[in-house]
């Protein structure tokens, strides 16, 4: 098989561009599953707040990570995660908890270990997997490639009605400075940094709805034969 043609499909993107929502709705339509890599540095991040571990104490990350008791379940619909047998998956949405994974997912200790987990998630191939560096360092193979985005206003606005969907307060404003800041620190970090793969599809959701998106992206794995 040519490397290129693993059945994998990345979709990376900043924050609200609607990975989550595409990458699901892909999965369930191809029967894969779905893997969400930014709940793995959520747990990460959640493990180390629980734990009173700062960021910036990299000894203590490094303790954290060796003994991180971290289980994650795929299916097509959800990535659960789970800290020494708890549930986590709704903890780990908090808005606190989004601002220190951003932080934590800056550390090449926490990359490292983080990356040789999902490639292993994904060694049997069929699954759709998101987040910020899939298509150029985790599954440099994949066999489709997808950079998500959408303008500014438009993923503070979607960000915020996910957030208030959940029964949570929030300031448009505020999420639209705070995701602003994230995404900032995560284009600039030195580790592995978000862009776009050199072969990945770009589409702009901006103005299209998520059955627009949703049939580009059929569209090309139909083009893919699978
Ligand atoms: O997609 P998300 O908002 O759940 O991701 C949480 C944080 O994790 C985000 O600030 C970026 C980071 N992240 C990353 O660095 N690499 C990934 N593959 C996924 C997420």
């Amino acid at each position: 098989m040519n490397q290129t043609d693993q059945k994998i499909i990345t979709i990376d993107g900043p924050a609200g561009a609607g990975k989550t929502t595409l990458a699901r709705a892909l999965a369930r339509r191809l029967g894969w599953r779905y893997l969400d890599t930014g709940a793995m540095y959520r747990t990460v991040a959640l493990a180390a707040d629980e734990a009173n571990i700062q960021v910036s104490d990299i000894p203590g990350v490094e303790t954290l990570l060796a003994s991180l008791k971290m289980d994650v379940q795929l299916a097509s619909e959800e990535t659960r995660l789970f800290l020494g047998g708890r549930e986590v998956t709704a903890l780990i949405r908090e808005p606190r908890v989004s601002a220190l994974a951003s932080a934590i997912s800056a550390l090449p200790q926490v990359r490292a270990k983080m990356v040789e987990l999902q490639k292993r998630l994904g060694q049997q191939g069929r699954i759709v997997t998101e987040g910020r560096d899939q298509g150029t360092v985790v599954f440099p193979r994949a066999g489709l490639k997808f950079f998500l985005d959408a303008g500014p206003e438009e993923r503070a606005r979607r960000r915020y009605e996910e957030i208030k969907s959940r029964g949570n307060d929030a300031d448009l404003d505020q999420v639209g400075r705070d995701m602003a800041q994230r995404d900032q620190a995560d284009s600039t970090r030195d580790a592995s940094p978000l862009r776009p793969a050199q072969d990945a599809v770009p589409i702009d959701s901006t103005r299209l709805s998520i059955e627009e998106v949703l049939k580009v992206m059929l569209d090309r794995v139909r083009q893919k034969g699978w």
